[in-house]
């Protein structure tokens, strides 16, 4: 018998394996055992979310960070990254757009930008959701305050990703510098889930100095962790960063860890990311097959997308045209899928 497709069978049963058990399965992948982890991640989301794929129309709000993350194109040591920040009114009106396209998630995204306070924020999502409350709101602002995130949560917030990066405390800090830390990553992800947020985790496949272990220990914490949503997407090197000449991740390997990750926690929103359709072009597709089921088109107005540069070669064709969601709809249902135009909450357990 193949003892990796005994533990795929065996997490299939049981949701959960020692991270031993994980990093065996990551280290003995095969053509073989990637279509049975493939199948059996189809069967459990068939279970749950039939053949619907949610979209969420993502707002890239500003390009400016305070933190120098090594491997990002917008970290903030980066001087040669054009900067540009949204208004609130521009950002308003990416979602009065959007809307008309038939996104019911806004989902702002941006780098550790100080403009964006409480203040500016607050009414900004109050006025999102009071135009529009048949959506659910997204934020992906990276590390803040529990009074923070408790005060966006209170103005109608409804999700909140953060990755976790890395679930090893020291591959962390070798991908980021000194003053940010795995301690402060792990309590914002603690506090957002306390707050009630539907919280989202995640890593880059193949990251620098990344090992299989790394990755068995990210399996076992979005085990343990149980979030709602998780974002993963092979690492892509960027230009002005110390990785520029690593090699980017594996679009097999991400697709390997997607269907795990499904047949984990079966209810799990999870996205097909950009990045993967970087490394090859049917990225969305060989995403959604392998147990995604979400797929986040760009929404941003189109002259500050290409600033929104986090890797090299970053898809920057957004959903802006009723024609490009057709276009979508017409990739998904080629592959057997449908787009739900509903605000696409995690289902079941
Ligand atoms: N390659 C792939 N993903 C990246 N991210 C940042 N830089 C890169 C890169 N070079 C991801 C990180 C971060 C999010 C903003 O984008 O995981 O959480």
């Amino acid at each position: 018998m193949n003892k990796a497709v005994d533990l795929i069978d065996k997490l299939s049963a049981q949701r959960t394996l020692t991270v031993e058990e994980y990093k065996y399965l990551l280290d003995n992948r095969s053509p073989d055992v990637e279509t049975y982890a493939r199948e059996k991640a189809d069967f459990f989301r068939q279970q749950i979310y039939g053949n619907s794929v949610y979209v969420r129309g993502l707002i890239e709000i500003s390009n400016i960070c305070k933190n120098n993350c090594l491997y990002c194109g917008i970290r903030g040591g980066n001087t040669n990254c054009q900067r540009y920040r949204l208004s609130a009114e521009e950002i308003f009106n990416c979602c009065v757009e959007g809307y008309k396209l038939g996104f019911r998630t806004f989902v702002m995204q941006g780098g550790e930008d100080e403009y964006f306070s409480d203040d500016i924020l607050v009414p900004l999502i109050k006025k999102i959701k009071s135009k529009f409350p048949d959506c659910a709101v997204t934020l992906s602002l990276g590390e803040r305050s529990k009074e923070s995130y408790e005060s966006l949560f209170l103005a109608g917030a409804d999700r909140y990703l953060l990755r976790h990066e890395a679930a090893d405390e020291e591959l962390y800090s070798m991908l980021h510098p000194q003053g940010m830390s795995y301690s402060n990553r792990m309590e914002c992800l603690k506090n957002l889930k306390e707050i009630g947020y539907q919280v989202g985790c995640g890593f880059m496949v193949g990251a620098p100095y990344q090992t299989t272990e790394h990755m068995a220990k990210d399996l076992k914490f979005i085990e343990e962790f149980g979030p709602q949503m998780c974002g993963i997407g092979p690492f892509v090197p960027h230009k002005d960063t110390i990785f520029k000449d690593q090699k980017s991740g594996s679009a097999d390997l991400t697709c390997f860890l997607l269907s795990l990750i499904r047949i984990i926690k079966p209810n799990l929103l999870l996205p097909a990311t950009t990045a993967l359709g970087t490394v090859e072009d049917d990225g969305r597709e060989r995403g959604i097959l392998s147990g995604a089921n979400v797929i986040m088109p760009n929404l941003s107005p189109e002259g500050v997308r290409a600033k929104y540069d986090l890797y090299d070669n970053k898809l920057s064709t957004g959903a802006e045209s009723a024609q490009k969601i057709t276009e979508l709809s017409r990739r998904m249902e080629k592959i057997g899928f449908k787009i739900e135009i509903t605000r696409g909450d995690a289902k079941g357990r």
